[in-house]
């Protein structure tokens, strides 16, 4: 963990208009120094981006999206493109994450144009890997992660553009977290595998953990070689509850 951290937080389909008061309190905390300089992202559904960016347009809280489509815009019901996101004052997005790998039909090179999409309109991709519990049980993981890190991270990422993040399938929403030597052997792994697929800019791109991440147990993920950051669901909610993972760092 040697590069400034990212903490992300996913809302999933989550929060509505009384929702934004989490956000300001999140800003007003971060613009008080309570997270300490780590970079702090909360991806809020579409229909509050654009004011939830409002709120915190020249702050130190990012506002980010769930996803994006791959085009720029066209006939595509109930979609929403990467440039109409950062039109919406977005700085990044998460691409391939399990839910949508699961039951949206993201495929590893459907995940690969929307993170092209996504550097194309200037917003950082948060890229998320991952294995199933069977995969897991079978002693697959370093293989699955592999090939979706080399099917869906773009060959131009660049390390300020891109942040990959290990969310074992099991893990999200369980309470359950693989050990912290677990955790470390594979971000050593997606370490690696950047290097070789981008060379320098590899080294660069920060390592996200997601799956779980409490209060209570962030400061023993964060701590984990090659662990730059979190990527938090249920617990990035509420104001209170995600700002102490950030305070536990
Ligand atoms: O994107 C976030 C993850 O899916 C983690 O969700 O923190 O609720 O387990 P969780």
């Amino acid at each position: 963990a040697t590069s400034r951290p990212l903490l992300a937080g996913n809302w999933k389909m989550n929060g509505t208009r009384a929702s934004l008061s989490e956000i300001a309190a999140l800003r007003d905390a971060v613009a008080a120094g309570r997270t300490r300089g780590a970079d702090v992202l909360i991806c809020p559904p579409f229909t509050l981006v654009m004011a939830a960016a409002d709120l915190c347009a020249g702050t130190g809280l990012m506002i980010g999206g769930q996803d994006c489509d791959a085009h720029p815009a066209g006939a595509s019901t109930g979609d929403v493109s990467a440039e109409m996101l950062r039109d919406a004052g977005a700085g990044a997005v998460i691409v391939g994450h399990s839910e949508r790998r699961a039951h949206r039909g993201d495929t590893d090179a459907v995940v690969r144009a929307k993170a092209e999409a996504a550097g194309r309109a200037g917003l950082m991709a948060i890229l998320c890997v991952g294995e199933t519990r069977a995969e897991h049980d079978r002693g697959e993981t370093l293989r699955v992660i592999g090939r979706q890190i080399d099917d869906s991270v773009p060959p131009s990422a660049s390390a300020a553009g891109l942040a990959l993040a290990y969310e074992p399938v099991w893990a999200i929403g369980t309470g359950v977290v693989p050990s912290a030597d677990d955790i470390a052997t594979v971000h050593a792994f997606m370490r690696r595998r950047l290097r070789s697929l981008l060379g320098a800019e590899g080294g660069g791109v920060r390592l996200l953990y997601g799956g779980s991440v409490k209060p209570d147990n962030a400061a023993e993920v964060l701590a984990v070689e090659h662990v730059d950051g979190v990527l938090v669901g249920g617990a990035s909610l509420k104001e209170a509850e995600f700002l102490a993972i950030a305070e536990a760092r």
